[in-house]
């Protein structure tokens, strides 16, 4: 694998403060994600994932410490970061082009461009013969698809994904793991995955990040070099899965 160094958390901490009491949810986190890398963070609910994917999103601030994309300092959201929430946050009133082609139109993109684009991704995330529906009419697989295709559109360096699945049901989910694979395999990116769900993280990963409960901190890595496409009930992914799940934070 290459190993540029894409992504640098340097001593990342948060606190959140309500009148005149700290509240630590992220704890001197120190992390590089490589060029290319699929990197999963996964951790218990509530306990700081989404806090550390927004900070480098640069959406929000860390209280100390630094994150470095490409070597620059984030002190911002930037367009070599594309984020695909969980909640599905497209416009209502804009179709599936409408949608995808949102950021490079507000980047100043030509229409023709922009058509072109958006529509590589449109067809990339399975979506052909979509392109002028309107959210209401897809269903939450669907929507998590244009969110995908809309955060590839901006061409970002990094897509940085929260929980991108976890609102679909179990079938879709898994679907949706597959045609993500599948994407990637296609389109690389440096990734940086955030879930509580150890299938997902162990079908997804190249190194998965295990954090503690809240304020979150680094507990162990492991490294996930089983060949794709995996399976779910294959001998080391149950291993694996047995393993993770067993060092994961027992406190409350
Ligand atoms: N803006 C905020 N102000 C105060 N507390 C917050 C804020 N955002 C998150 N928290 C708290 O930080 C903790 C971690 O939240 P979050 O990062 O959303 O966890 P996760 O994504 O792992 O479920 C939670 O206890 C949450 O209530
Ligand atoms: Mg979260």
């Amino acid at each position: 694998m290459n190993k540029d160094v894409v992504i640098k958390c340097d001593s990342v901490s948060k606190i959140f403060y309500s009148s005149d009491k700290g509240f630590d949810v992220v704890k001197n986190i120190d992390l590089t994600v490589f060029k290319n890398e699929f990197l999963v963070l996964f951790g218990p609910g509530q306990c700081g994932k989404t806090t550390l994917l927004n900070i480098i999103a640069g959406l929000d601030m860390p209280t100390s410490g630094k994150v470095y994309v490409n070597n620059k300092e984030v002190i911002g959201p930037g367009p070599e970061r594309g984020v695909v929430y969980q909640s599905i946050s497209l416009f209502p009133w804009l179709t599936t082009m409408g949608n995808v082609e949102f950021g490079i139109k507000a980047a100043g993109v030509g229409k023709k461009e922009r058509r072109k684009r958006a529509q590589y991704y449109i067809d990339l995330v399975g979506l052909q013969g979509f392109e002028n529906t309107y959210p209401i009419k897809l269903s939450g697989g669907m929507k998590q698809r244009v969110g995908i295709a809309r955060a590839y559109c901006i061409e970002p360096v990094v897509m940085l994904m929260d929980e991108p699945f976890g609102a679909l049901d179990a079938q879709t989910r898994y679907l949706m793991q597959k045609e993500l694979e599948i994407i990637w395999g296609r389109e690389k990116r440096t990734v940086v995955f955030v879930t509580n769900n150890i299938e997902e993280a162990l079908f997804l990963a190249d190194r998965i990040v295990v954090l503690n409960n809240c304020p979150t901190s680094i507990r162990q890595e492991y490294v996930i070099d089983m060949p794709r496409p995996r399976e779910y009930t294959g001998e080391k992914f149950l291993y694996l899965r047995k393993e993770i799940t067993g060092n994961m934070d027992k406190t409350l």
